[in-house]
């Protein structure tokens, strides 16, 4: 056996044990990755199967800041090993899931969020949460936004949301949840705006929001709230906007908003409101807009905005008011008469009559542009009979007949142009009607045949003729004089 034979089998032994020590490692480390049965990194999941898939800003490891996740394949359960594979990309600021099936996902994936010390902001829509559990987002210090569109939440429990200080945004739209019970929110010192539009609200209960000191917007449009009381809103002495359109409210008793000293803008819009009581609006100091269009109101108390003294919009449109009383609006007539001031009236069948002459001053008067072409457009209904009757033909001004081409087309905000483009609409529609009905434009009627009987005068609620009434006026026309027919009027009234 020669050197040369030695070397040669020492280097064979030594490759041998190489080789052997490569395979044991190689082994070690397929042995440990069978642990998982998902590929570690969750931006970058190799598998088919799996019934998560998220598309990331990029897909290295610890370097993607969104990711946005799609869940299928039936679905995922609460302890599934794939949720502790976030860990490889612990710098998500935005998280997306869009769940892609019934059952996808039932509940709010709190290990995610415990694990994420960057997350932002979370999205989780579509899903089947019927309920949210108390702490559910793990006292998160990072999140500031939490939205939860059609998730089919039904219930929210105590402290559902509940130490996050720093979520400014919680959106809760589109829901079934039918009431919200006290502690629900709780330590969000910095929540701003709350949503929580298109549910089944039917019931808030006595300080529901009352941890929400710095809430600045409240959204519940298009619930099922049939009462509005002051213990709804306790707490929420910083609310700017209040939003309760399209809820099924039939009054405004008193003080229902007078724990929002500093509400700017109140939204009644689309309810079944008949009546607000004379204080409705008491303590609303700050109020600028209030919106009560499209409700059923006839008539409105003498001082009901008496105590919003800041108010420059309001919208009285499609209600069932035969008139405006100056008196009504009597404290708030000097802001209407600034730039921005507005009464909306139109979709109304108000009479034509001197209780709404003022309107004509206002139109003199006033400074804004919308208000003014609000009132252009406004119909007011002549009872032909009475017209005829007492043998006064009212003279229709058409030589100032405002024609929808000569609207001035200088606007000043996107809002000024939603505005007009309502107004233009109501322009249109009136006209049509005009043909069809006695209505006239107010503005066309001479201020001066803006006339009432005497008694319209001194009463504040107001009939229009029976038909007795249009009987007798009709037996009487022979009388040549209208103020004869007046008394006449009077007399039949009274005796
Ligand atoms: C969140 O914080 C509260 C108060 O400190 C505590 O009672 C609760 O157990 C915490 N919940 C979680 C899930 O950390
Ligand atoms: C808050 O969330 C709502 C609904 O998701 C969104 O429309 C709104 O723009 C958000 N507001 C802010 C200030 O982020
Ligand atoms: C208003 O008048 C129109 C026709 O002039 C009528 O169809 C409508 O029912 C009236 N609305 C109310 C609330 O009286
Ligand atoms: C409004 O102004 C017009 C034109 O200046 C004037 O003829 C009319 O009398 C005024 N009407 C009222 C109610 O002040």
């Amino acid at each position: 056996m020669n050197f040369k034979c030695l070397i040669l089998l020492i280097a064979a032994i030594v490759k041998i044990n190489v080789t052997e020590s490569r395979r044991d490692e190689e082994r070690r480390r397929w042995k440990n990755n069978r642990g998982f049965s998902h590929p570690v990194n969750i931006c970058d999941i190799q598998d088919r199967g799996s019934k998560v898939h998220c598309y990331c800003d990029t897909i290295k490891v610890k370097m993607a800041t969104r990711a946005d996740c799609w869940v299928f394949n039936g679905g995922i359960a609460v302890d599934d090993p794939f949720w502790s594979t976030f860990y490889t990309q612990p710098n998500i600021e935005k998280l997306v899931f869009n769940v892609r099936a019934d059952g996808g996902l039932t509940y709010i994936p709190s290990k995610v969020i415990a694990k994420l010390n960057h997350l932002k902001y979370l999205n989780i829509q579509y899903a089947n949460i019927f309920n949210i559990p108390a702490f559910a987002f793990v006292n998160s210090t990072t999140l500031r936004e939490i939205a939860m569109p059609k998730d089919k939440i039904m219930k929210l429990e105590k402290m559902a949301f509940a130490h996050l200080l720093m979520v400014t945004n919680l959106s809760i739209v589109e829901n079934q949840i039918s009431e919200i019970q006290q502690d629900v929110f709780y330590m969000l010192p910095n929540l701003q705006s709350l949503y929580l539009s298109k549910n089944a609200l039917s019931l808030l209960y006595d300080g529901c929001f009352e941890h929400l000191s710095n809430l600045i917007k409240l959204d519940l449009h298009n619930n099922l709230l049939t009462v509005v009381i002051r213990e709804n809103f306790q707490g929420l002495s910083n609310l700017i906007t209040l939003d309760m359109r399209k809820n099924k409210l039939t009054m405004i008793g008193d003080l229902a908003f007078a724990e929002l000293w500093n509400l700017q803008e109140l939204y009644l819009d689309g309810n079944e409101i008949e009546f607000i009581s004379e204080r409705g609006f008491g303590g609303l100091g700050q109020l600028n807009k209030l919106s009560l269009a499209d409700n059923k109101l006839k008539t409105l108390e003498n001082n009901v905005f008496g105590d919003i003294q800041k108010l420059t919009v309001l919208d009285l449109k499609n209600n069932d008011l035969v008139t405006l009383r100056k008196e009504v609006v009597e404290k708030i007539l000097e802001n209407m008469k600034t730039h921005y001031g507005l009464i909306s009236l139109n979709g109304n069948n108000l009479t034509c009559d001197c209780r709404l002459s003022w309107l004509h001053t206002l139109y003199n008067e006033t400074r804004s542009k919308r208000l003014k072409n609000s009132l252009k457009y406004l119909n007011c209904i002549m009872d032909d009979k009475l017209e005829i009757s007492l043998g006064k033909t009212i003279v229709v001004n058409t030589e100032h007949s405002p024609n929808i081409k000569q609207i001035d087309y200088r606007r000043d905000s996107e809002e000024e142009d939603l505005e007009y483009d309502k107004v233009y609409d109501d322009a249109v529609k009136n006209r049509e009607l005009e043909t069809v009905s006695p209505r006239r434009k107010l503005l066309h009627i001479l201020e001066d045949k803006l006339i009432c009987s005497n008694r319209l005068h001194s009463e504040d609620t107001f009939s229009p003729p029976t038909q007795d009434e249009v009987k007798y006026y009709q037996a009487s026309s022979s009388e040549k004089s209208f103020f004869n027919t007046l008394l006449l009027v009077v007399f039949a009234k009274y005796f």
